[in-house]
């Protein structure tokens, strides 16, 4: 099959691409690294030619609500247009596990992401996943001021990305499904627990203060109203395992 992977040089991105071309598929990665600009379209009908399956793991960092909207709608709207216009026959999408419950902040792109492609007339699968066990080595780099880290309070099931990757792979695999099983981790912890732990690996003395971060994103995620609920996909990697491999 002839997979393009938007996004293949992230996170995520980089485990597609790997397992992809593992499995013998052709593999093209879309990024502005590799020349294809997903928000303003440029280089995108030419990356598209001859693909037959898209999965969409672009992403960009922000936390503002207009600017997530905006880059996810321009990203997958142009890949939709020009995916069906040059013959692509399956969209896969990650999307994040309750991007419907707290549409507010990035999770608001993400929800404008999965409405662009579940309206869309390219036959499509949308996988949400939880956090990946990276996130809270982000999160330590993000909020560090000098010797202090500050987290908000966060509950969560982090996931293996390379887990996550196999699952997209797998759904590119089996062809368009619409919705399918949330993919969550083994286990549920706190950011801030995962946080120290990174810090603790890296041989950093940090002192990391949990606080209660305002806004509707931030009371769900505290809530646990983004976790993975019954009957979701539980992934085998635990955070700890993930660590000590690093
Ligand atoms: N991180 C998590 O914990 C998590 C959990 C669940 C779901 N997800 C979802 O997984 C997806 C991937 O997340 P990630 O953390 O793997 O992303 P990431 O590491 O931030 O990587 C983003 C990718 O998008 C590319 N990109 C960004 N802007 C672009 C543009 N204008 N044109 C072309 N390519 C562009 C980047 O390459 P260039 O910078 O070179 O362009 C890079 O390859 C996202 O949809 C996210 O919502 C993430």
């Amino acid at each position: 099959m002839n997979i393009a992977v938007a996004g293949g040089t992230g996170t995520v991105g980089r485990h597609v691409v790997t397992i992809a071309r593992g499995r013998g598929h052709r593999v093209v990665s879309l990024s502005r690294a590799e020349g294809v600009d997903l928000v303003s379209g440029s280089g995108l009908a030419e990356a598209l030619g001859g693909v037959d399956t898209v999965i969409d793991v672009a992403n960009t960092q922000t936390l503002n609500g207009k600017k997530s909207v905006d880059f996810f709608t321009a990203v997958t709207g142009n890949m939709l247009r020009t995916g069906t216009a040059a013959g692509v026959r399956h969209h896969v999408a990650l999307s994040i596990v309750g991007a419907d419950k707290a549409s507010a902040g990035y999770y608001a792109g993400k929800l404008a992401q999965e409405n662009l492609v579940s309206h869309s007339e390219l036959p499509w699968t949308i996988l949400r996943a939880t956090q990946f066990h990276e996130f809270a080595a982000q999160m330590l780099q993000r909020s560090s001021v000098g010797p202090v880290a500050l987290v908000p309070r966060m509950a969560t099931q982090p996931v293996a990305a390379r887990e996550v990757a196999e699952a997209l792979v797998n759904a590119a695999e089996a062809g368009p499904q619409g919705r399918v099983a949330d993919l969550g981790g083994p286990e549920r912890k706190y950011l801030a627990d995962l946080v120290r732990a990174c810090a603790r690996k890296q041989g950093q003395k940090k002192l990391v203060i949990e606080f209660t971060a305002p806004g509707p994103l931030w009371r769900a995620m505290r809530n646990g109203d983004l976790l993975p609920v019954a009957g979701s996909a539980v992934g085998r990697q635990t955070f700890s395992e993930w660590l000590n491999a690093r």
